[in-house]
């Protein structure tokens, strides 16, 4: 059972990390400046990375405005697809540089004689890059990884653009302003009834079901993903229009629907079929389970996507406040990384 809100000082320190991603992004753009990258165009690009450093990746992929550049791939997993050879880019992304699965993919990456490069604050994948002469992006250490997002995310994005893989970095400045005034307006200091304390009280007794289209798909796991880092709590995230073929029967079927809570990410940019397919979910889901719709704002997809993504990152840490638990440690990470290191 959630213990009662308990305004600790341990969700300050989330809370402090959550409010410096405007900074964040301001760094990471910096960070590509001393970096030697011989411009390669890569044919394809491909970003390996496990939790908190993948999505930086998939928000890459989400946010990229120019669509005949390279396909960009996000591997979250030990191996590369067979297809990926010579020609292509690999990244290997880890904020510790330790994380098996990354490190596994980077070396089939180097044996399958890959362009590579690395974005990662030390670790074996430090090591790697060091001895094989590899660009790194090295954003500073000490952060949960979940809480590096904005430094990951923007130095990838001014490596992939150094590669002419991304075109992407005037956006990127725009973004910091924008954020700063977002932040203004969340944190903790900020209007007391702002929106994400009213989410975090609406999500505090139900299990979060995020959904979202493809266009935001890294938002709608983002989500997922602080909720269930961050708070502590079991959350997933779906997409449409594929849960209408699958999910939505849950929906309407199962009587345990009303302990959960549906929180659809909406999209403006999204053609009318889809507007009116979300429409009728919605209305074949009402009194069902509770439900939220988030509509994104911000003059451009980059800051639409990350106005619903830092949304959902003070979400989160609002509900960790609320059940009591500190928001920043992940023990069983943790234990479960130490536990596979052990031989
Ligand atoms: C922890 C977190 C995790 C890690 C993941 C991979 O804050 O978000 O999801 O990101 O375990 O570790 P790294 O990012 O160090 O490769």
């Amino acid at each position: 059972m959630p213990r009662p809100a308990v305004p600790s000082a341990s969700s300050h320190v989330m809370f402090d990390i959550v409010q410096s991603l405007p900074e964040q992004i301001r760094k990471g753009i910096e960070l590509a400046r001393g970096v030697d990258i011989a411009p390669t165009f890569p044919q394809r690009v491909v970003i390996c990375g496990m939790g908190g450093s993948a999505i930086s990746g998939d928000l890459i992929a989400a946010c990229r405005p120019v669509k005949r550049l390279p396909e960009i791939l996000i591997v979250r997993d030990y191996h590369l697809p067979d297809f990926v050879g010579k020609g292509d880019l690999v990244v290997g992304v880890s904020y510790s540089g330790n994380t098996e699965e990354t490190l596994s993919c980077f070396r089939e990456g180097l044996e399958r004689g890959c362009t590579l490069a690395g974005v990662s604050s030390g670790g074996a994948l430090e090591g790697l890059c060091t001895q094989g002469g590899y660009p790194l992006m090295k954003p500073p250490g000490g952060l949960p990884p979940r809480g590096a997002v904005g430094y990951l995310f923007a130095s990838l994005a001014m490596l992939l653009e150094a590669y002419g893989a991304l075109a992407i970095h005037r956006d990127l400045e725009g973004l910091v302003g924008y954020l700063e005034d977002l932040r203004e307006a969340l944190c903790p200091a900020g209007p007391k009834d702002n929106d994400a304390r009213r989410l975090a009280a609406f999500l505090r007794d139900r299990i979060p079901i995020v959904y979202a289209t493809p266009t935001y798909g890294a938002v709608a796991r983002r989500w997922q993903t602080q909720l269930n880092e961050n708070a502590k709590v079991l959350a997933w995230h779906g997409l449409l229009p594929e849960m209408d073929h699958n999910e939505l029967v849950g929906w309407s079927a199962d009587d345990r629907a009303h302990d959960f809570a549906a929180v659809f990410l909406q999209s403006p940019e999204e053609e009318d079929a889809m507007e009116r397919r979300l429409r009728i979910t919605q209305d074949l889901m009402k009194g069902r389970v509770p439900m939220e719709t988030l509509k994104a704002r911000g003059d451009s997809l980059l800051e639409r996507i990350f106005q619903l993504l830092y949304l959902g990152d003070f979400v989160s840490v609002y509900l960790a406040e609320l059940r009591g638990v500190d928001p920043t440690p992940v023990r069983v990470i943790d234990e479960l990384k130490a536990r596979l290191a052990r031989r």
